[in-house]
């Protein structure tokens, strides 16, 4: 390819080449998930990566003020003319002693990178500062996704901003209503498909294709370039050095395959000079990735996946009607888009994966509110999964670790309501009924 940046299928057998400029989501030749590349020896990137830190003194500039392209050279796919940004990325690492001593690691080592302060208050922004800056750049009028709620916040968002149309499908009575309310109060046309959310992800893809319609889901390769950032954004907070351990939920699996290009990318341009491992984890409803990988022996092999083991997989939850469910709505997620791209990943950082229960997810999620900023439940699988990895002593108490809190507490009241009203858990701090009476009052303060 001539140019700086373009398309490649992640297949080896296949590896064909598509310009940057085509709106195409799987390899036209192979139907394999396509990445963005790079002729790095053309981009200009800095000799080391401390150099991007300069940025914090020019955050009048529009660029340098997003966390995301505030490392444009590491995502070089557009001109500056098309680049979208809305102040996203301004998100922090928050060292958390109390939880760490909670979870008896040595008290320095645990930090929170909470993605929820982004603007729609999800980590998607990350990715869609990116897949619509690609849009743009093709000249795109229309879009759509399907979600199970944060997408279609950050789509119909960025969408508004952008002046695209955008229509955003999901799952009827599988997205908290905080995430509802934002794409209809955003503007999205809401198609609420009578199924879950793999079924929607189907639906959307043959509407994009036959209508022409642009598409935001983490199939979407650009997207997953603005993600890679958070990866950047931990690293600075942490001094630019990296941690032992990145811990990420997964659902569709286009966070930890971002993840792992960031960094496959970093130490193939010498910019650090070693991998985090990386663990990904699921809820035990909805954990194909964790029954792939652990007990299916799923693995990268240097991109030629064992296709039968997948096709297998699928067919036996076809045959069973199954879908999945955790109160963990975000990441309920059954035939994952990105799972190749995921295990490369898991190849690239030495990963492990692990499934937590819902009950476990709730008190983890209650730990994060009680000590840290709160999050919702699918984030919280975070910390419930880092608990079973220092148990088995996968995770040692002295080693250094990022879990990545991807979306707001807000965005899903109603579990975290109904885990303290219910006096369901662990840390479960319901309200007090009180007579309209100041004795009565005073004598229930403690
Ligand atoms: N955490 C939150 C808060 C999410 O919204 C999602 C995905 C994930 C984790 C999983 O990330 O898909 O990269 O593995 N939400 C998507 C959506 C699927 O439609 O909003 P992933």
């Amino acid at each position: 390819m001539a140019d700086v940046a373009f398309q490649r299928c992640i297949n080896p057998a296949c590896g064909a080449e598509f310009d940057r400029a085509q709106a195409i989501f799987k390899c036209p030749q192979c139907g394999d998930l396509l990445d963005a590349q790079y002729d790095w020896d053309r981009v200009p990137v800095p000799s080391k990566l401390a150099d991007f830190g300069k940025r914090w003194a020019t955050r009048d500039q529009r660029l340098d003020f997003s966390g995301v392209w505030r490392f444009r050279e590491l995502l070089d796919f557009c001109p500056d003319e098309h680049k979208v940004s809305i102040g996203e990325g301004q998100t922090i690492l928050q060292q958390n002693c109390a939880i760490a001593e909670q979870l008896g690691m040595k008290s320095d080592v645990l930090h929170l990178q909470y993605e929820g302060l982004n603007p729609s208050g999800s980590f998607k922004d990350n990715g869609m500062t990116a897949a619509f800056s690609h849009a743009m750049m093709v000249g795109a009028t229309s879009c759509a996704c399907a979600s199970t709620g944060n997408t279609s916040a950050s789509v119909a968002l960025y969408a508004h901003s952008c002046g695209l149309k955008c229509t955003v499908f999901i799952g009827s009575g599988r997205i908290a209503f905080g995430k509802l309310s934002q794409a209809m109060d955003y503007g999205a046309q809401t198609i609420q498909i009578q199924g879950d959310f793999d079924d929607c992800m189907k639906q959307v893809q043959d509407v994009c294709t036959k209508l022409g319609l642009y598409l935001l889901n983490s199939l979407n390769p650009f997207r997953l370039e603005g993600q890679k950032t958070i990866m950047y954004r931990i690293i600075e907070a942490l001094g630019w050095e990296v941690p032992d351990w990145i811990v990420v939920p997964g659902g569709n699996l286009g966070n930890s395959s971002a993840f792992g290009k960031a960094f496959l990318e970093l130490k193939q341009l010498g910019l650090i000079d070693r991998v985090p491992r990386l663990a990904i984890i699921n809820a035990t409803g909805a954990d194909t990735l964790t029954d792939l990988v652990n007990n299916k022996k799923l693995v990268w092999n240097g991109g030629n996946v064992d296709n039968k083991i997948i096709d297998g997989f699928y067919a036996d939850l076809t045959a069973r009607n199954f879908s999945p469910h955790t109160c963990a709505s975000a990441i309920e997620i059954s035939r994952p888009v990105n799972l190749k791209k995921c295990l490369r990943a898991l190849d690239v950082c030495d990963g492990v994966v692990r499934a937590v229960t819902d009950e476990e997810i709730c008190d983890a999620k209650a730990l994060i509110g009680k000590y840290g900023l709160g999050c919702e439940p699918a984030s919280a699988a975070t910390i419930a999964g880092l608990k079973h990895l220092l148990a088995e002593g996968t995770i040692a108490k002295d080693e250094r670790v990022a879990c990545v809190l991807t979306g707001h507490a807000l965005k899903d009241p109603n579990v975290t309501v109904n885990y303290h009203k219910d006096n369901q858990g662990e840390f479960s701090n319901p309200p007090i009924e009180a007579a309209n009476d100041l004795h009565e009052i005073i004598k229930l303060i403690r």
